[in-house]
């Protein structure tokens, strides 16, 4: 069985086993715990560029003059609102501002998007970013396992109907993307747990309280924070985290600790 059919057959067999929708939620519980790195197959980290080939379809630059006293993310965000202007074939690349990939119920991905995936099942970039966070949260006494790394349209598309299926409407538009709108096509986003916690309960972990002190110096931000539905379009995920590369998400965190991308970006 392959890692992608093993989560959907943990999915199920998670349902036939009855676990409460607060363990189920999202797609994290979708997984076969995996060690992390056990994905690993093929590809070595570092021998591809990584970061999907998406080029910025809105115009938005960096303001060519200095505010008075520019912090890092004013220096990082745009100044205006970015504007989503692709169409037809440009859908095959992400809506990208400012090096940002952007996929969202607003800003989807054609069926086609994938990305080159690594190890972790991210791309390569993100995975090298992985390890070292791995590796730093180790020397804390902490351990991080991958849930669930790169799904493509497929799979995402099969996961939303199984949701559907097992859990309800309500539950399903809450926390799984629709195809074409997850960030787990773009190879960027990873479903994390703990040795004590998954779903909602890694909430109660110190791992979960490690990466919200830590995770940005590594690149990665908490992309659906709690109370931020009505902006990110999904519940709040604790087990969700989007890399953006270090400057990014250094950026976003200097603005609190639940702003998001959205937010940031000024897209909402
Ligand atoms: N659980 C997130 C929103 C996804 O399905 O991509
Ligand atoms: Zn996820």
């Amino acid at each position: 069985m392959t890692l992608r059919r093993r989560w959907l057959a943990t999915a199920a067999a998670a349902v036939v086993l009855g676990l409460g929708g607060a363990q189920l939620a999202g797609c994290s519980a979708a997984d076969a715990p995996a060690v992390p790195g056990s994905e690993a197959g093929a590809s070595p980290a570092g021998a591809q560029t990584g970061v999907p080939t998406a080029t910025p379809s809105t115009g938005v630059t960096l303001s060519a003059t200095p505010s008075i006293d520019p912090s890092p993310s004013d220096a990082l965000r745009p100044s205006t609102r970015p504007v989503d202007e692709r169409t037809g074939k440009e859908l095959g690349r992400p809506f990208t501002v400012n090096g940002i990939v952007v996929v969202s119920a607003e800003h989807p991905v054609s069926a086609g998007y994938r990305p080159t995936i690594g190890d972790f099942e991210l791309t390569p970039t993100a995975a090298k970013a992985f390890r070292a966070m791995q590796r730093a949260i180790e020397k804390a006494g902490l351990r991080l396992y991958v849930v669930s790394g790169y799904r493509s349209y497929a799979e995402q598309k099969a996961l939303y109907t199984h949701r559907l299926a097992t859990m309800g409407r309500a539950y399903t538009r809450k926390y799984v993307a629709v195809p074409g709108a997850s960030e787990h096509q773009t190879g960027l986003a990873v479903d994390l747990r703990s040795p004590s916690g998954r779903g909602t309960s890694f909430v109660r972990t110190r791992e979960w309280r490690w990466l919200r002190a830590h995770a940005q110096n590594y690149g990665f931000v908490l992309r659906y924070p709690e109370g931020k539905t009505k902006l990110t379009g999904i519940g709040f995920e604790p087990w969700h985290w989007r890399y953006v590369g270090v400057q990014q998400a250094k950026a976003i965190r200097a603005l609190g600790a639940d702003v998001t991308i959205e937010q940031y970006l000024r897209l909402a």
